[in-house]
């Protein structure tokens, strides 16, 4: 499975990058807000260094801006990804963008019915939401593998990227039930590593150590 982080902080971006575990990178606009910078200044220094997709955000609501705007974004550098919200104008977008060989993915994505018209529509990636469907009382999972049954009945090629991914039980469960690529906040990342018993295991491993000769 393909790992994402959902940053635009570039120092956490570096740290998995120089793990060698990084796959790509989603943004928002509420991302790069929180960041602080010029939005195409933040993709032009992500894609500097990362080589796998990058997603930026249309900031539109019509089809003709939201290309004018991808074709901006997308000229940054040929790993960029053209994010796209899942309304109508937004699909239609993404037909224009797909007959250019335009990468794109399709954001918000709340129900099955809303991925397949993505697929429909060409686009690269789909992006489920789990965290925030759970957050008002549905099962953000199930999502995922209704999407999943769905794109293999008919060999649709869109990746299914689970976003909103809030906890390391979420990420398991997305890669259990099928999902392409999972896209991470950094606080969720550094969550995957950790167990106790591996940190007791490593002490008591590194104290016998002291006895050992090389
Ligand atoms: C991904 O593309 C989204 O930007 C992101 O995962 C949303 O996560 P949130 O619901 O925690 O804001």
């Amino acid at each position: 499975m393909n790992l994402f982080l959902d940053t635009a902080e570039i120092a956490e971006i570096k740290k998995v990058h120089d793990l060698g575990l990084l796959d790509g990178i989603t943004t928002n606009p509420s991302i790069i807000a929180k960041s602080g910078r010029k939005f195409t200044e933040v993709i032009k220094e992500i894609t500097s260094f990362v080589k796998g997709p990058v997603s930026a955000e249309v900031l539109s609501t019509d089809s003709a801006n939201m290309i004018k705007e991808g074709l901006e974004l997308a000229s940054i550098a040929e790993n960029v990804v053209i994010k796209v919200p899942l309304i109508p104008e937004g699909l239609k977008a993404v037909v224009e963008f797909t007959k250019k060989g335009i990468r794109t993915n399709v954001t918000l994505c709340f129900t099955a019915n809303q991925a397949l018209l993505a697929a429909k529509a060409g686009a690269s990636y789909i992006s489920p939401f789990i965290g925030r469907l759970d957050d008002v009382g549905y099962d953000g999972l199930d999502l995922i593998s209704e999407i999943r049954e769905i794109y293999d009945n008919y060999g649709y090629e869109t990746e299914i990227l689970a976003a909103s991914v809030r906890n390391p039980i979420h990420f398991k469960e997305v890669a259990l039930r099928g999902a392409d690529c999972a896209t991470l906040p950094y606080s969720v990342f550094e969550m995957l590593f950790k167990h106790p018993l591996t940190d007791i295991g490593l002490s008591k491993f590194l104290e016998d150590a002291k006895k050992l000769t090389w």
